[in-house]
């Protein structure tokens, strides 16, 4: 790393931190400590502490915490380098000097920036001058006029193949420095050093602080080829650690709150001028880890929008899997597919802006991309089948880096195979077993008993509905001890928690405050949730549930679960409620009880 942690040190002492967060964050002193609600998450009261003391800010709601660095990465979109010069500026530190070697390097830089920019101004003059004609005629047929070109500084890169190097030498830059900047090929096979690029509209490309540090350029004719070239990599521009627009994006990113990634330069250009000017694309190369970060640094979920070819398909997908292992709490990515045969730039040309808006409102979170990906159009009526899909679906989950959100995603897999292919166990005699896709089926579980054990008669009797609501009691019971014994399940199974039917208020209760403390990160420790509810008055609750001995044998074998693993018995003690809640399956609670040995609910 460039600077030392004394020097960073010296930076974070030296800057006001409470004035620096005070820019964005309404504060209010209580003690030493400044308190405000937090920019992180959605809150009423304030549970956002600011130290200057200690440096850093912290949120005792959602966990976001930082110094004066992070903070400005965070609010403000910026790299790490970027803060510390910004903040350096502010508290007059000097920013260390350099090795001659360094000093060299930056110079040579900054006279390539210089070059660059040279070529920048040239191509856009060229544009508006007397050979940019069938460059601009071109532009207008994709309906980009001259405000257009000029808001994207649009130039045109002329057929000579010499012109630049020309103007260039009229600038005194030496032959070794325009092709350092990759804007020249040297000479080759005895043909003379040529220009990089010739007949193309050129698109500059910048760098996070709008220095334009390279070009894409689209040949005019349909048969150009190949169809955009992109400046090679040089001591200023990387091209997976950059992204067209950023500089613009970002600021209006941070202010919406999300950030489009688009495919192409033409995308980017169409979608800014529909409105969107939180909107990006890569730079002819797949989408990198590196332009993921950038992305994440100004909104929580970027929305990666793709074509909806085969091609959009798969460059989605290898965008997930490359998200996987560096998902992190609060951060994800959602995925819109356009139209076939449609770009962003075709669909705002065709349809409007609206259109387009109405489109990255379906936007799929990364889950159900995968889910989808691995499922759609796929055939699982065996049990083998199935069972490769959750083993396909288990190391998907293993690939993210956060051991959280992979259990997050084990239990959302969990939940949609049980949803798809699992659901339905057999409501009645005659609906048979649940088939899956279709026809095929598994074959039938042997029933304890016989349906007709139980009259239609009997199953409408006032005895059975009664022993439905105890049985639910019993149940729920059950949940609230489980849960209060191993409150960390709450964590595992949340989705599957938020979705369960339940009738009992204090439970309800209970589970919404478990999910809220587990959405707010806490690592859900017994005793401390056990506070928790004491607190919020749900002490006779705890007290009323905890210490009941909580299942019989019968209860036990009823729920078929192993008895030392609270995860299975949750489980078990979910899909019966489930089950009563559906109201499919009385009798064969009932056939279920009488095997166990007793009466399933209707004693009292
Ligand atoms: P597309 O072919 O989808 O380009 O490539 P587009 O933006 O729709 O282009 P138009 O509308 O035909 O002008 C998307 C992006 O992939 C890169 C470019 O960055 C382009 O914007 N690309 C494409 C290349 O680098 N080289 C190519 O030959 C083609
Ligand atoms: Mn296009």
């Amino acid at each position: 790393m460039r600077y030392g942690e004394g020097l960073l040190e010296e930076i974070r002492r030296r800057t006001d931190l409470v004035a620096l967060v005070g820019r964005r964050v309404k504060l209010i002193r209580k003690g030493r400590v400044m308190w405000g609600c937090c920019p992180f998450h959605p809150e009423k009261s304030p549970s956002f502490k600011v130290e200057n003391e200690r440096r850093a800010y912290k949120c005792f709601g959602c966990g976001a915490h930082g110094d004066a660095f992070k903070w400005l990465m965070e609010t403000e979109g910026m790299s790490f380098p970027e803060s510390v010069e910004k903040l350096a500026g502010e508290a007059g530190v000097e920013l260390p000097k350099w090795s001659p070697e360094d000093e060299a390097r930056e110079k040579r830089k900054k006279s390539l920036y210089e070059i660059v920019e040279l070529a920048a101004a040239f191509y856009e003059a060229q544009l508006f001058g007397d050979g940019g004609r069938a460059a601009r005629d071109y532009l207008k047929r994709r309906g980009l006029d001259g405000a257009a070109a000029k808001q994207f500084r649009l130039g045109y890169a002329p057929a000579s193949g010499q012109a630049l190097i020309d103007h260039l030498t009229g600038h005194n830059v030496t032959q070794d420095e325009m092709i350092e900047a990759g804007l020249a090929r040297p000479a080759s096979d005895g043909r003379p050093m040529r220009d990089f690029f010739f007949d193309r509209i050129m698109f500059p490309i910048t760098d996070g602080r709008s220095r334009v540090i390279a070009f894409g350029g689209r040949g005019l004719s349909p048969d150009a080829k190949p169809k955009y070239i992109n400046t090679g990599e040089t001591p200023l521009f990387s091209k997976g650690q950059n992204l067209y627009n950023f500089p613009t994006a970002r600021a209006a990113a941070i202010k919406s709150g999300t950030i489009i990634l688009a495919e192409g330069y033409m995308d980017v250009i169409a979608l800014v001028r529909a409105g969107f000017a939180h909107a990006v694309a890569p730079l002819g190369t797949a989408f990198t880890e590196d332009q993921l970060q950038m992305l994440w640094r100004t909104a929580a979920e970027p929305v990666l929008a793709f074509d909806g070819d085969d091609a959009g398909r798969n460059a989605a997908l290898r965008a997930a899997h490359m998200a996987l292992p560096h998902l992190k709490a609060g951060h994800s990515l959602r995925f819109a597919f356009l139209p076939a045969g449609e770009d962003p730039d075709t669909l705002i040309a065709d349809q409007g802006a609206a259109a387009m808006a109405g489109l990255l409102d379906t936007a799929i979170p990364l889950v159900d991309l995968i889910w989808r990906a691995e499922t759609e159009g796929r055939d699982f009526s065996t049990p083998e089948r199935l069972a490769g899909l959750e083993r396909r679906l288990g190391e998907i989950a293993a690939a993210v880096g956060d051991a959280q959100i992979a259990a997050y995603y084990r239990e959302a897999f969990r939940e949609k195979v049980f949803g798809a292919y699992k659901r339905r166990a057999p409501a009645a005699p005659s609906r048979g077993q649940r088939s899956f896709r279709g026809s095929s089926k598994f074959p039938p579980r042997p029933l304890p008993g016989t349906p007709e054990a139980v009259s239609p008669a009997l199953k409408a009797s006032r005895l059975v509905k009664a022993g439905t609501a105890a049985a639910r009691q019993v149940k729920e019971g059950e949940l609230a001890t489980l849960l209060l014994e191993q409150p960390k399940i709450a964590l595992h199974h949340a989705e599957l928690l938020a979705g369960l039917p339940v009738k009992d208020p204090s439970l309800d209760r209970l589970r919404a405050e478990l999910l809220n403390l587990a959405a707010a990160g806490s690592s859900l420790e017994k005793a401390g949730v056990q506070t928790h509810f004491a607190r919020l008055g749900l002490a006779d609750f705890v007290a009323r549930m905890a210490p009941r001995e909580p299942f019989s044998d019968g209860e036990r074998q009823e729920a078929g679960s192993p008895e030392d693993d609270p995860e299975a018995r949750f489980l078990a003690a979910a899909q019966s409620l489930r089950e009563m809640a559906d109201g499919t399956s009385d009798y064969h609670r009932l056939l279920d009880a009488r095997k166990a040995g007793h009466d399933g609910g209707l004693r009292r």
